[in-house]
Parts: structure tokens; sequence; C-alpha cells
């Protein structure tokens, strides 16, 4: 099945500039194991600075560690 024949709208995932990724739902999160993360919400941000003390989800800490990452791809150098 195409993205385009599924009924369901995909995920989104939006890098957001500076900060946490995005997820906008329906999703399942789950460990490497398989194992459910229990989210609790539609929308989430997810860490992307490793600073977080609620990983994988973030907690605002990219702010006071001074996180710094493009909204869109970087491009290699
Ligand atoms: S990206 Fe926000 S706490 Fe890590």
């Amino acid at each position: 099945m195409s993205a385009i024949d599924d009924p369901h709208p995909p995920v989104r995932v939006t890098p957001y500039q500076d900060g946490p990724y995005l997820l906008r739902g329906p999703f399942e999160l789950v460990d490497q194991d398989g194992n459910v993360i229990e989210a609790g919400r539609r929308t989430i941000a997810l860490c992307r600075c490793g600073r977080s003390q609620t990983r994988p989800f973030g907690d605002g800490t990219h702010k006071l560690v001074g996180f710094a990452a493009p909204s869109g791809a970087e491009r290699r150098r």
C-alpha cells in the first residue's frame, strides 16, 4: 500500500530549530526492544539535545544548554 492509498495520515515529525522533534500522531512510541513507551498525548516533543531529564521526551533543557540545530536538513560540508 502506498502512502497515497493509506487512509490514515502519516505521523508528522518536525525538527524545531534549536529544539526537539515534535511528533504529531497518532503514533506508537516503542523502545528498541519493542516495549511501548506511553506518551499519553497525540503531540509530543522528543529530545534531540540529549540533555533532557525525561528522555526520550523533551523537558526544555535545550534552552539552558544552548543546543543549536536547524529545522531543516543540514548540509554536508
Ligand atoms: S531537545 Fe529539548 S530537552 Fe533536549
